[in-house]
């Protein structure tokens, strides 16, 4: 396993950095005291100690990253660079960087630092949470596959990894860091459909998230194109082929289309704010 061997400092055990911490411990891949977490309010570390016991817990940056060969960054992308001055002058040369700052790119996160460090870009989703996230991952210069297999093993601790390259970084965060809202979306419309025919809330509520559970997990374990899936449950002149022409008639492609590319623009717009 291409962790135990690391020290790692979680900057910012916020939800994202919890739920890397979690999936490091689930399977025993990293020893608890290689791993020191910090927040920024020491009111809420103890939320921390108390949820991984063992772990180094502080609000101490500049301790957590001296001895560490592996640091993720895992605060809010506003608190990146004030972060990043705090702790540069104590990183170790060779450390791995891992960001999960939406938006910052690893140039961007390079000059920040100002020193040659491997620097891995991560945009995972809120169902790592759950180990169910979705995570694409870029290396940027000074990266060796070493330090990609670092990254690819942290965020596989807490669901799927893709490699990509770093400019695709704003379409991923259109499509797999932006989608949960989408799919909630569709869970909440199709809830509200069922309670129009008739279904209590609660009941159609289970029924449209298992759905969705249930349709995502046929495609992923089976392989099948969805669009075969689909086929084998839509019988000629039967319910299905009725429902997902009125979906077609009203463009529901196009509308996933356009708002995948409106979510990509917008990462854009953010990652570049002084244009
Ligand atoms: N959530 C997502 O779906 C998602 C998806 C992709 C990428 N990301 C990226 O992941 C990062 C974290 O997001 P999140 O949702 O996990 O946010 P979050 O829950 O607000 O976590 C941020 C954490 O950073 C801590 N922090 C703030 N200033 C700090 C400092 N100076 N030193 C140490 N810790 C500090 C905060 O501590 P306190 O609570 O004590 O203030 C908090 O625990 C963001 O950059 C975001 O762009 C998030």
């Amino acid at each position: 396993m291409a962790l135990h061997t690391h020290r790692f400092a979680i900057i910012g055990a916020g939800s994202i950095g919890r739920a890397l911490i979690a999936g490091m411990l689930k399977g025993e891949d990293v020893p608890r005291e290689q791993i020191h977490a910090t927040r920024k309010s020491e009111n809420r570390l103890e939320e921390v100690r108390e949820a991984f016991p063992g772990i180094e817990v502080s609000a101490d940056n500049e301790r957590a990253v001296q001895d560490a060969s592996v640091i993720v960054l895992s605060v809010k992308p506003q608190q990146a660079a004030r972060v990043i001055e705090e702790i540069r002058q104590h990183v170790q040369s060779g450390t791995l960087i891992i960001s999960v700052l939406a938006g910052l790119t690893t140039h961007s996160i390079a000059q920040l630092f100002d020193q040659r460090l491997p620097i891995v870009r991560a945009m995972p989703n809120t169902p790592a949470m759950i180990d169910a996230g979705a995570t694409a991952i870029a290396l940027g210069p000074h990266c060796k596959a070493e330090h990609g297999a670092i990254a690819t093993a942290l965020f596989e601790a807490v669901g799927s990894v893709e490699e990509i390259e770093e400019y695709l970084m704003d379409a991923v965060t259109g499509l797999s860091g932006s989608g949960p809202a989408y799919v909630f979306m569709f869970i909440e419309a199709l809830t509200d459909a069922g309670v129009k025919q008739g279904l209590p809330r609660s009941i159609a509520a289970r029924l449209a998230t298992q759905t969705v559970y249930g349709a995502s997990k046929l495609v992923r374990d089976t392989g099948k194109h969805p669009a075969i899936l689909r086929d084998e449950v839509t019988t000629p002149g039967g319910t299905a082929i009725a429902a997902t022409s009125e979906l077609e008639s009203h463009g529901l492609r196009t509308m996933l289309i356009k708002a995948v590319a409106t979510a990509t623009e917008r990462s854009k717009q953010l990652s570049s704010p002084e244009e």
